[in-house]
């Protein structure tokens, strides 16, 4: 049963669509189990660079199905956007199939989600402004709308109707305009009858595949670190990115899942508000960001770059039961004199290698590290560890026994070639290698 969960070790943008797009050949369904239109995926083939929110990067594959679970929001509107932007570029989008319990990102979400980040002030989340946190509030409070509601009028100007009730109060209170009733009604149909052929029971379809023996890959979007229960909250996002979530959002149960594969960067970089405690404010950081073209996808904004941190890297390792690690853009630290890695954290006068569960001990904790030699060669050109320049090799080894699991894939270019890569043991199963 190939189940193999992708899923990002720090707080996001951590190279999960490079990692999908590589194991792409051999997988015959990708599906996407949590988050909305927040992520954003950019996939680099020749010299297409493809930025995605919300369909899965398998439908640049023409012999892959791509899923969005019940476990996303979708906003309708980025994803008609999203399909106009691939068919216009020859890819074909009949393949998608979005899960008819999917949660809708109605305009109230988004409306509501940037006039409470302005009324937080000083103690905003950060967020991307698009209706994540309260289209998740409303699922959990039962009274969002599910894909499969956009199908039926009636239904629509029900829930639509009971919703708007608090919304535009709400909007009010915090003095931005409330919403017309028939005017989201027709907009809900509009999107309905665009996605009808779209829509379908992807739990079903998921196991179809997995009973046929077909490679599934569940991605995840953001990382372990923005996990509404594990991240350090309320700098969050308002799903869970962790392998688990894969379950949940994604129609499997837990011993379906055959790898989990954990993908971090071999920096760190954060976007949005909360504590960080190995960020670089120097030129080391900026000249890291420039390297990385460190600007979120679906914002622009500038992400915060820091040092590579072992103690969330264990604690990731640990609530995802990682298997492997995919270390992603190891060739923008080239040139670094020193580079710097944190092994324990210095929390309230005492040491420890726990990572905080309350992003208020993350805040004061002071980070404790270890250097590391830099190296100045360019590393774009080369296909295995062996290769590697020496300072290098050490320390991907280092990051290596800090996690305590084998890195089988190194990244270090943009394309999918641009990848090192070890052959591992599920791999050689799922290729029919004799181990
Ligand atoms: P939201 O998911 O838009 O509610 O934002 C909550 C937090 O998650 C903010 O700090 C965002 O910057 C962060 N976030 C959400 N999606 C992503 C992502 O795809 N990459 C990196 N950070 C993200």
């Amino acid at each position: 049963m190939p189940a193999t969960v992708i899923v990002g070790l720090q707080w996001g943008d951590e190279g999960k669509g490079k990692t999908t797009d590589f194991l792409a050949e051999q997988t015959a369904m990708v599906v996407r189990y949590q988050g909305g239109d927040n992520a954003g995926h950019t996939v680099v083939r020749g010299d297409e660079v493809f930025k995605l929110r919300l369909t899965p990067s398998g439908v640049l594959y023409p012999h892959m199905t791509s899923v969005i679970g019940n476990g996303v929001v979708v906003n309708p509107l980025t994803l008609i956007d999203e399909f106009d932007m691939l068919t216009a570029r020859g890819i074909d989008v009949a393949r998608v199939r979005v899960s008819r319990s999917a949660h809708v990102i109605m305009p109230y979400h988004v409306a509501l989600d940037r006039a409470n980040e302005v009324r937080l002030g000083g103690a905003k989340v950060g967020t991307t402004g698009r209706g994540i946190g309260p289209a998740y509030g409303d699922r959990a409070w039962r009274i969002g709308l599910r894909m499969e509601d956009l199908l039926d009028r009636q239904v629509l100007r029900e829930r639509i109707g009971r919703a708007l009730l608090d919304k535009n109060l709400l909007l009010e209170a915090m003095g931005v305009d409330g919403f017309e009733l028939e005017t989201l009604v027709e907009l809900a149909i509009g999107w309905g009858e665009r996605l009808r052929e779209h829509l379908d029971d992807t739990t079903w379809l998921v196991q179809g595949a997995l009973a046929r023996g077909d490679h599934v890959l569940f991605e995840g979007a953001q990382g372990t670190l923005l996990d509404l229960d594990h991240g350090s909250y309320p700098y969050v996002t308002s799903s869970n990115p962790v392998a688990g979530g894969a379950c949940t959002g994604g129609g499997i149960g837990p011993l379906q899942v055959d790898e989990v594969i954990g993908v971090m960067k071999a920096y760190s970089t954060r976007v949005g508000s909360g504590p960080y405690p190995t960020e670089l404010l120097d030129d080391i950081g900026a000249g890291i960001a420039e390297r990385g073209r460190e600007f979120g996808t679906v914002t622009g904004r500038p992400r915060r770059v820091g040092w590579f941190d072992a103690v969330p890297l264990r604690y990731a390792v640990a609530v995802n039961s990682v298997s492997s690690i995919m270390l992603d853009k190891l060739d923008h630290l080239s040139g670094i004199e020193t580079i710097r890695g944190i092994v324990p954290l210095d929390t309230d006068d005492r040491r420890t290698e726990t990572w905080p569960s309350s992003g208020a001990a993350l805040s004061r904790a002071t980070p404790v590290y270890e250097e590391f030699e830099g190296w100045p060669e360019p590393l774009h050109a080369i296909r295995s560890l062996a290769d590697l320049p020496a300072a290098a090799r050490r320390y991907v080894s280092a990051i290596e026994e800090y996690a305590r699991v084998p890195i089988v894939l190194v990244s270090v270019g943009p394309e999918r070639t641009q990848t090192i890569e070890r052959v591992w043991p599920s791999m050689r199963r799922r290729l029919g290698v004799p181990a």
